[in-house]
């Protein structure tokens, strides 16, 4: 898995033969910096390059999913033979769910990854989703709901990725299971912390903890027309960037301490999400948080207080690390895939119906 933050490749090992899914080995592949920064510069619709460089990009990341996988086969000591598939997610380069002719698009050369590996790969997760006539995302929901749904209590699983999406799991079990992205998470912090710390993330947050909120941009960015669209929605790096930002901040003709920019973008994301949580499912009394966001303390200090009486946890609290939550998904959807089981939830993704997801690129016989 690599997702839009594009901080590593996490690679898992997960055995399925138990009652719950187990995490047998993890491994956090480093993404080389030159090949990051052309990921980066081609997410971006208003960036020309040559169709020449996507295909070469395809390959490139496709041999360094390989290694993520090959790498952590070799440290978890376990033989080639023993692993029944590779789920990959591939790295997504645009996200159009809502075009005339909607798309999705990931890249990481499934051929490739087979020929390095050996092992058969599912791959291709999201548009037949997306031919079915759904959003292509979130696909995690059905894996969120497998692993945490309760009898007792009527529960959110939040992922802080690079964007937000939430899961809605109520008690009941005739009630279905929902859930949608709810705009940025981690991405703008992520760029503005880049840019001007030369650091690739506000580490625990400690950056945003130490500014105010800017009440003015804080209400320009809050009406960007996403957050009031009502779901299934899903988003990406096309909206929610560093451009997208900068206008914004030009367009409130003040000039802004950078401290109080990352607070008010974490204001941006506690708010979005809980928002969202409180319209969309007021009965919940737990909010399970995965994804790299729960290591931000400043964020899950505001999600806490515009939350009210609601109680957050991290899935840690559940036995789960929260940061392998979304690897071990695809791990989970492979598995689907491989069983000849849908992977999506047509009330979370708005397709017409169940699907097998993804494409199956046979290993060596
Ligand atoms: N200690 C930390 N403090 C603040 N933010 C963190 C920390 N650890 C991880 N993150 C955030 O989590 C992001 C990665 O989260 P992840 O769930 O992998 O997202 P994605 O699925 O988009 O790759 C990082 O880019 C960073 O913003
Ligand atoms: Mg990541």
């Amino acid at each position: 898995m690599s997702g839009t933050s594009m901080d590593s490749v996490d690679a898992v090992l997960v055995d399925f033969s138990g009652q719950k899914p187990e995490l047998v080995h993890t491994h956090a592949h480093q993404i080389p910096a030159k090949l990051r920064a052309e990921l980066v510069t081609i997410c971006n619709p208003r960036n020309k390059y040559k169709l020449e460089d996507l295909a070469r990009l395809d390959i490139q990341t496709g041999l360094l999913f390989a290694e993520a996988a090959n790498t952590l086969i070799k440290q978890s000591g376990y033989r080639k033979t023993q692993i029944k598939a590779i789920g990959c997610h591939g790295q997504t380069i645009q996200h159009q769910p809502d075009y005339e002719f909607p798309f999705s698009l990931q890249i990481g050369d499934p051929n490739t990854i087979v020929e390095q590996t050996g092992i058969t790969t599912v791959a291709d997760f999201r548009r037949r989703d997306i031919a079915a006539g759904g959003q292509g995302a979130p696909l995690v929901p059905a894996f969120h709901a497998d692993l945490f749904r309760s009898r007792k209590f009527d529960r959110v699983v939040l992922n802080i990725g690079g964007m937000a999406n939430i899961t809605i799991l109520p008690s009941g079990s005739n009630q279905p299971v929902s859930g949608f992205d709810t705009g940025p998470g981690n991405i703008l912090m992520d760029e503005w912390t880049r840019k001007h710390l030369k650091q690739p993330m506000d580490k625990d947050g400690a950056w945003a903890a130490s500014g105010k909120i800017e009440s003015v941009l804080l209400e320009k960015m809050m009406k960007e027309k996403f957050f009031s669209q009502p779901p299934p929605k899903s988003t990406g790096r096309e909206t929610f960037n560093l451009d997208w930002l900068e206008k914004l901040i030009k367009r409130c003709r003040k000039r802004f301490i950078r401290k109080n920019v990352q607070t008010t973008l974490c204001e941006l994301s506690a708010r979005t999400i809980t928002e969202a949580i409180l319209q969309y499912a007021p009965e919940s009394t737990e909010i399970l948080v995965c994804g790299g966001g729960a290591h931000n303390l400043s964020l899950m200090f505001r999600i806490q207080a515009l939350l009210g009486n609601k109680r957050l946890f991290t899935t840690e609290d559940y036995g789960l690390d929260p940061d392998w939550i979304e690897a071990m998904a695809f791990a989970w959807l492979a598995k689907q895939t491989m069983e000849e089981k849908p992977g999506n939830i047509p009330e979370v993704t708005g397709a017409r119906h169940p699907v097998v997801l993804g494409g199956i690129y046979k290993g060596r016989c």
